[in-house]
């Protein structure tokens, strides 16, 4: 779905959320929410705080996974997921601190393989996720699925890309100081997702977007994988679809 600007097609991902929050609220269940980082969810986590403050939305029976937080991290810096999730939106709803999950930075190598089987066993434990939204980097990654990932991977611990760690530069202040690592849900902890939207924006996206998209499905381009789900949406703006 092609949105003429960003804020248009966050305003139509936010409301997508929040009638799933209440349709299952007035079920009498809760809503597993998949979450993202980066630019990219930004102006969607601010309609849900808008909705939030305007418009009663409740996040008391909402809980949520992360997809990925850089290793090592400690979760009070500036650049973690953490802190990140907790500006652009857990600060500002009244989500129970309890509900929310974050790929936990700080452990020590060789417990982070137990760690990971776990948040995907959490996931499970919740009935999976009702929704995953995704962003996209320019390698394809979702997540932090970097290229060479595999269409069945779980939560585990992974390397980053050179250009992705290029694009974190700004973030951490040079690329020296990017982890070379990262806790991420795998692909196949994302396609078990009973929903899945992938939003990018902007011309830099573009020609990422035209590969997912309309690219070979690869493990070269990890996001070609979607092409393989009937519950995917592609929602863009006209600088994202612009190559397709
Ligand atoms: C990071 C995140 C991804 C995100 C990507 C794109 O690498 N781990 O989940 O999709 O960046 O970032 P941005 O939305 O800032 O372009």
């Amino acid at each position: 779905t092609v949105f003429p600007d960003q804020q248009k097609a966050a305003v139509r991902v936010a409301q997508r959320i929040a009638n799933l929050i209440r349709t299952k609220q007035d079920k009498g269940q809760h809503t597993v929410l998949g979450l993202a980082t980066g630019a990219t969810p930004v102006a969607v986590y601010a309609e849900l705080v808008r909705l939030h403050r305007e418009e009663g939305l409740s996040f008391r029976d909402v809980i949520t996974f992360n997809l990925d937080e850089y290793y090592p991290m400690q979760p009070d810096a500036a650049q973690s997921y953490v802190t990140f999730m907790n500006e652009n939106l857990f600060d500002h709803i009244d989500i129970d601190k309890e509900k929310v999950h974050i790929p936990d930075g700080t452990l020590p190598r060789e417990q982070i393989q137990a760690y990971c089987l776990n948040y995907e066993r959490k996931i499970e434990a919740v009935g999976g996720l009702d929704l995953q939204v995704l962003g996209i980097g320019r390698t394809g990654h979702i997540g932090f699925n970097e290229p060479g990932s595999a269409p069945n991977s779980g939560t585990r611990l992974v390397t980053l890309d050179d250009l992705t760690r290029r694009d974190a530069a700004r973030d951490f202040g040079g690329k020296g100081n990017v982890p070379t690592k990262a806790i991420t849900m795998g692909i196949g902890t994302i396609f078990k997702a009973r929903e899945i939207i992938l939003m990018a924006w902007s011309r830099k996206k573009a020609p990422i977007i035209k590969k997912a998209v309309e690219g070979d499905i690869s493990s070269e381009v990890p996001a070609t994988y979607l092409q393989l789900s009937d519950n995917v949406e592609f929602v863009l703006d006209e600088d994202a679809a612009s190559e397709l």
